[in-house]
């Protein structure tokens, strides 16, 4: 008899990338890390078909269902939290933060340092990952910052311009000053690149926080909480 989902049963891999879990390579190490179980039996054999009609498919013990899409969250991550999924010394992590939503293949988008707050974007898309960190596509990331000392005139022109770095000029940046806290948007994402830009102006930074990335905007989410993102905030990143 012809089973009444022409789609399944499917090779596991198959409906794991295709609920948006991970790609395809990335559902295939979860299985073989031995992360995935069906009906409670951890499977690591990669030509394992399911139907998920009727099998319960687990991934770190959280059931999958065959939404059929990636997920995009964003993250206001504070400071003192480290940006990896996988900490071998044990130290705090984005990772718990964001393990409530219940997707294991989650990564973020980019990296903010240890000490820097604010706006992280996660993903299971990795092409989306991938081309939002490209430099040929670099979005504008906002960051507010508190820096040691008042900016002149001559400093907000030069950060504006272009700071010489130990790795080169810095791209022109957007660039605002209220006496209090500079607002900073830049292109490029070098390591630590607020942090030099603003020691190399004679300021070092106190407090750093970003607040945008790319079409993205923190808002008034809770420090180390999450939203997914909406629709629209998925089309625009798309098309930005
Ligand atoms: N620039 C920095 O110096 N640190 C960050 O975390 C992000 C941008």
């Amino acid at each position: 008899m012809q089973h009444p989902h022409a789609d399944f049963p499917m090779r596991l891999q198959k409906f794991l990338s295709r609920a948006g879990v991970a790609s395809r390579r990335g559902s295939e190490d979860l299985m073989t890390t031995g992360r995935v179980s069906v009906n409670g039996q951890v499977v690591r054999e990669l030509g394992t078909k399911v139907d998920p009609t009727l099998d319960v498919i687990t991934v770190d013990g959280k059931v999958i269902s065959a939404a059929g899409s990636p997920t995009y969250i964003m993250l206001n991550k504070p400071a003192g939290v480290l940006t990896t999924m996988d900490d071998p010394h044990g130290r705090p992590t984005v990772a718990q933060l964001v393990a409530d939503a219940g997707q294991p293949a989650l990564f973020p988008v980019g990296r903010l340092d240890l000490d820097t707050s604010g706006l992280l974007l996660f993903t299971t898309d990795g092409e989306l990952g991938h081309r939002l960190t490209h430099p040929k596509y670099e979005h504008y990331k906002t960051y507010e910052v508190r820096v040691r000392g008042k900016l002149d005139d001559a400093a907000l022109e030069k950060l504006r311009d272009g700071v010489m770095l130990d790795d080169g000029m810095t791209a022109p940046a957007k660039v605002s000053y209220d006496g209090h806290v500079l607002t900073l948007s830049i292109r490029e994402g070098r390591n630590r690149q607020v942090r030099r830009m603003c020691e190399a102006v004679g300021h070092p930074v106190l407090k750093l926080h970003r607040t945008q990335f790319g079409p993205l905007q923190l808002g008034k989410l809770a420090l180390g909480t999450w939203r997914p993102l909406t629709k629209d905030e998925i089309n625009s990143l798309m098309t930005d």
